[in-house]
């Protein structure tokens, strides 16, 4: 705990000085050599939605009728989403923080529906039927609303659903089916014309995760790539999640979670009267909302238009076919699958660390993200293919080259396999245990929190060769060292 409230005020230049010196440490992302976590529509949008956020900071959406304007920009923001995905007549949303936010209230919905259909509605369980591959945020909104999961395996060649399995999966307790277009892991389209059948014909709703490829798809679609039906022209499509903040290009806080009906919604809605204080009825998760986002959003989205947005999905669409060629170049890698949009995820075929080639990359200045295996499905390394700097293509290439031949001569799997062996048999995790492992992993603890070492194959690896439950409890309590205070 090292910040206190200061007793007197501290100057706005101070202040500001120091602000502008914080972010010397993160991945500069900037200069294009960041490939994951960003999504930059290059200077000029990116400075007027900056205005825009900053115009609507202080408006309020948590009373509509107080603040019409950001119901306005709302409902404005969900119209173009909304109409740009074939919604029909009718259709509705919500403007959300984000892909989780939209998720949690797809399955809010769907399972407070589902309840309310059965006589048993207090104690039944339902469950969402999801491809391994969905999102996590799907398994976090069943464990924040008290779900179950059933994880259903994905084509091990193509990482896509499976519709029979989806269809063996769903049962009565199904309140919501799951897919996605295209997921992240891999970057492909699931089916979704046949899953949303299946679901249909059971009558259980099916919710397509657009968070990332929703926006950008029709753009990709118009330009000519073959794009399968994912949207709410299939009948059997219930609600959607868009991400505007990932392929829309909006600043960070922005998504919209759509639904075929106002009364499919309903159920996503909350209201309570049951206190000492005003009325709640809201929409969202978050109750006091600034509406910067939304406004944001809606000066991205306009500012952009269709022209802006084609032009921003032809540079992603050229540089990614580069990008699949130089990696199909790089002896001893593969692309996984046939990814459909911008993302893709490579892996390695003889057996060298994907963590040593994540390593290398960032000693060559670029930031890619490690993925680890889970089931039959390799660690590999996702890449997300920027609009803002295609004549980095050939650099990254070249840097990836070079770091496949130098991580392939690094020892591997040391840590891991002391790792495994100290929390072999262990019924559970405990503090002393876990402080034990972190300095074996060289996590060096300080006053501030822990540091990481500057190459963290070796850490990777550990987890990877953990089984899925116990990766989870070392990185919960990691990330409770971490939040330092
Ligand atoms: C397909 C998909 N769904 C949902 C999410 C969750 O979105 P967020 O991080 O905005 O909560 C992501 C994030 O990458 C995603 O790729």
């Amino acid at each position: 705990m090292s910040l206190r409230l200061p007793e007197s005020r501290t100057s706005k230049d101070a202040l500001w000085t120091e602000l502008l010196t914080r972010g010397d440490s993160d991945v500069a992302w900037r200069d294009g050599r960041t490939w994951a976590y960003v999504y930059d529509p290059g200077p000029d949008a990116e400075e007027l939605s900056k205005r825009a956020f900053v115009r609507f900071l202080d408006v309020n959406a948590l009373d509509p009728t107080a603040f019409p304007s950001a119901l306005r920009l709302e409902n404005e923001v969900v119209s173009m989403a909304a109409q740009h995905v074939n919604a029909p007549p009718g259709a509705v949303g919500s403007f959300t923080s984000g892909g989780t936010e939209s998720i949690i209230l797809a399955v809010k919905a769907a399972r407070d529906a589902w309840r309310a259909s059965r006589s048993d509605r207090t104690h039944a369980r339902p469950n969402l039927v999801l491809p391994e591959t969905a999102h996590a945020a799907f398994h976090k909104a069943a464990h924040y609303l008290d779900c179950d999961v059933k994880n259903v395996p994905v084509d091990p060649a193509t990482y896509r659903a499976v519709p029979a399995l989806i269809e063996d999966a769903i049962d009565d307790h199904t309140c919501l089916a799951v897919g996605s277009a295209p997921q992240y892991p891999h970057g492909v389209i699931d089916p979704i014309e046949a899953l949303a059948a299946i679901a249909s014909a059971r009558n259980v709703r099916f919710h397509v995760d657009g968070c990332v490829g929703g926006f950008m798809l029709p753009f990709w679609k118009r330009l000519g790539a073959d794009i399968p039906a994912f949207d709410f022209t299939i009948p059997g499509v219930t609600s959607m999640s868009i991400d505007l903040h990932k392929y829309g290009f909006a600043p960070k806080g922005a998504s919209v979670i759509l639904h075929r009906s106002a009364a499919l919604r309903e159920h996503q809605l909350y209201a309570c009267s049951t206190w000492a204080g005003y009325t709640i009825v809201n929409n969202t998760v978050q109750s006091t909302r600034s509406a910067g986002p939304m406004a944001a959003a809606w000066a991205t989205l306009r500012y952009l238009g269709s022209e802006g947005y084609l032009e921003l999905a032809r540079r992603m669409m050229d540089a990614t076919a580069r990008v699949r060629a130089g990696l199909l170049a790089i002896p001893g890698l593969a692309i996984m699958g046939d990814p459909d949009m911008n993302m893709l995820a490579f892996t390695t075929t003889d057996g060298t660390s994907v963590f040593h080639i994540a390593d290398e990359m960032k000693e060559r200045g670029w930031t890619v993200q490690p993925q680890l295996s889970y089931g039959p499905h390799r660690a590999n390394i996702h890449l997300s293919v920027n609009a803002t700097a295609p004549e980095l293509v050939d650099p990254m290439l070249a840097a990836l080259a070079e770091s496949t031949v130098a991580a392939r001569t690094l020892p591997s799997g040391h840590l891991a396999a002391a790792v495994v062996s100290l929390l072999g048999g262990k019924p559970s995790l405990d503090d002393a245990l876990f402080m034990q492992l972190m300095s074996f992993a060289g996590v060096k603890a300080g006053a501030d929190g822990p540091t990481l070492p500057s190459r963290m194959a070796g850490i990777n690896e550990a987890l990877d060769a953990l089984p899925p439950k116990a990766r989870e409890a070392l990185l919960v309590k990691f990330a409770n060292l971490l939040y330092s205070t």
